[in-house]
């Protein structure tokens, strides 16, 4: 009997002994989910709330410069203290839903994303509102959708300076345009941009445009082709091209190549990609459009931050996405050619001289 009460009481002991350690275990764990309290003035204290995670969905690292958006925004969101999750969906609509459920249930705190379809990514600023997270659209717009907030640059002047830029070179004569991705909201504003200098000159009869399309997907190859037909159907009398963007510049530059005509014909661009800035010294490029990109991360970073943690942001412009007026922010493009490379993409550190000008003659 004694016996008993004596494996009993040890057995009492330890099951309070073994409550008291997860009790301490659980408070543990609750001070570190917790806001931390400012301790003293010292700069290293952290002060703010709980670090924050941004989710960026992104749609394709086929481009240069999505490298670096996806690069610099990580660093943005670093330096505020906050960290990040990025995927990319590689042009599939239905993978950029997925990867954005995934953030979702991983516990993001907002959404940055890179829409591949305008349209078809309304579903997931549905699906982040339904879970309480806020969503920012990123260098392109998310149409008919309660979006948050929108930050770009202002590409409606992308179009404006390419078309500013080349017909003051080519005032009269026949014109390409080889367009973006219908399924990109920037492809319609650049081209907007573009139309809106050519249209008074086509009116006057200066300018006619001999061959006009989009280019799915924004894929070169199918900017090639596209390339291809324009010279066929005018055999060859072509006195200027606009492409939306380098990658769409190059796949030009090739088919004017293969016809013997690079160099010889204007040709316009955007992105100011390195092997863009470099066809414009060996002058079979004219011109391309630079977006400072670190700009646009610090921006995003910034807003993406705040709206985490809850913080109220103005913005002073709104931008229409079919459904509401979104606040938004547009940043500035440059137009780049020969004569101010040196003062813009190289002055700015987007590439380095050397790269620019390495197997230069
Ligand atoms: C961006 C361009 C980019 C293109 C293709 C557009 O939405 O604004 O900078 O070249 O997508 O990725």
């Amino acid at each position: 009997m004694k016996r008993l009460f004596f494996v009993l009481n040890i057995g009492v002991f330890l099951f309070l002994l073994g409550t008291i350690l997860s009790a301490c275990e659980k408070d543990q764990n609750l001070n570190t989910k917790l806001p931390l309290q400012p301790i003293s003035d010292s700069k290293d204290v952290i002060t703010g709330p709980e670090q924050v995670k941004i989710g960026f969905a992104m749609d394709t690292l086929e481009e240069e410069r999505w490298l670096k958006d996806k690069m610099l925004f990580k660093e943005s969101v670093e330096a505020l203290g906050a960290e990040v999750k990025i995927m990319a969906a590689n042009g599939d609509d239905a993978l950029q839903v997925w990867q954005a459920e995934k953030m979702i249930s991983q516990g993001v705190d907002l959404l940055v994303i890179v829409p591949h379809n305008a349209e078809s990514t309304a579903a997931i600023v549905k699906k982040a509102h339904q879970a309480g997270i806020k969503v920012i659209a990123y260098d392109r717009l998310v149409k008919n959708a309660e979006l948050d907030m929108y930050v770009s640059y202002d590409n409606e002047q992308v179009g404006v300076l390419q078309a500013q830029t080349i017909t003051s070179i080519v005032p009269r004569g026949n014109y390409v345009y080889i367009g973006g991705a219908v399924t990109d909201n920037n492809a319609y504003l650049v081209k907007k941009g573009v139309f809106s200098v050519l249209q008074p000159l086509i009116d006057k009869g200066k300018i006619t445009v001999v061959f006009d399309d989009w280019t799915k997907d924004w894929l070169p190859s199918n900017a090639k082709e596209n390339m291809k037909l324009a010279l066929e159907v005018s055999a060859n009398q072509i006195d200027a091209v606009i492409a939306a963007n380098d990658a769409t510049a190059g796949a030009v530059v090739e088919a004017l190549e293969e016809q013997g005509l690079a160099g010889q014909i204007p040709v316009a661009g955007q992105d100011a990609e390195l092997a863009a800035v470099k066809r414009i010294v060996a002058g079979t490029q004219t011109m391309t459009v630079y977006k400072p990109i670190k700009a646009l991360t610090e921006t995003a970073a910034n807003l993406a931050v705040k709206l985490a943690r809850g913080e109220d942001v103005k913005t002073v412009k709104q931008v229409n996405n079919g459904r509401i007026d979104v606040p938004s922010i547009l940043l500035s493009p440059i137009a780049v050619e020969q004569s101010n490379i040196n003062d813009t993409v190289i002055a700015d550190e987007f590439h380095t001289k050397e790269d620019v000008f390495r197997g230069q003659q």
